[in-house]
């Protein structure tokens, strides 16, 4: 369904209580929740990888939904989908064969996502559009949460919109979601805000109110 959901990033999340910050934000309204996977060589920083995701799993009642910014992918599909992942989005940049990609990910009984850098044109998604859940736009480039939003992304969101017609695929909004930016891509298509810094500022495990305060405000 196309109702706006929210999805936010434990990146900005405590790295030491994982299990307890994904309970808090979902017991604060979160619709999803955004795992992000980084490995220094695609993109400059590193976070973790599926074992990781396998141990917050149980603490995740709806859907996990993991961004792998890793290259090679394929590797590494399996250990992803054995660890729980709904969603695995992989980025079109990663590598020559994203169509192979997309194949194992569904094979692996997970929904497809394609992440695309903000330099990429909607138009590489156009034979993919029957392989794919979910599109992400990347609203920043990828590697660091707490990025400003880039307003060149909003045309490419309408764009895929287009593109995507009546298939049931989900834009998903992945970097600078804000009060401010939210109402720009979802008018523009996109149904799934993913949100980092603006969901967890200002409060924590001890004091999980203001996630809640931050979700609906976005
Ligand atoms: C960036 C990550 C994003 C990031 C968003 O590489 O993919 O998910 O956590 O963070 P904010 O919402 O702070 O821009
Ligand atoms: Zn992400």
């Amino acid at each position: 369904d196309r109702t706006l959901k929210i999805a936010p990033s434990i990146l900005a999340a405590d790295f030491a209580n994982f299990g307890s910050e994904c309970e808090a934000i979902e017991a604060q309204g979160a619709d999803w929740v955004h795992v992000d996977v980084m490995d220094g060589h695609f993109v400059p920083n590193i976070t973790f990888g599926p074992a990781t995701c396998a141990a917050i799993r149980p603490h995740i009642k709806g859907v996990m939904d993991v961004h792998l910014m890793i290259s090679p992918v394929d590797p590494y599909i399996d250990a992803f989908a054995q660890a729980g992942a709904d969603v695995i989005t992989a980025h079109i940049e990663a590598g020559p064969h994203i169509h192979r990609t997309l194949q194992a990910i569904r094979g692996a009984g997970a929904k497809a996502g394609l992440a695309l850098n903000p330099v990429t044109p909607a138009n590489t998604v156009e034979h993919l559009l029957d392989m794919v859940d979910l599109i992400c736009v990347m609203t920043v480039n990828p590697g660091f949460g707490g990025q400003k939003f880039i307003h060149s992304q909003i045309d490419k969101v309408r764009q895929l919109r287009a593109m995507i017609g009546d298939r049931p695929v989900h834009i998903e909004i992945d970097g600078g979601v804000d009060p401010s930016t939210a109402p720009l891509v979802a008018n523009a298509g996109a149904d799934v805000l993913v949100a980092g810094s603006a969901v967890f500022k200002g409060g924590s495990v001890s004091d999980p109110a203001p996630y809640g305060a931050n979700i609906r405000a976005i």
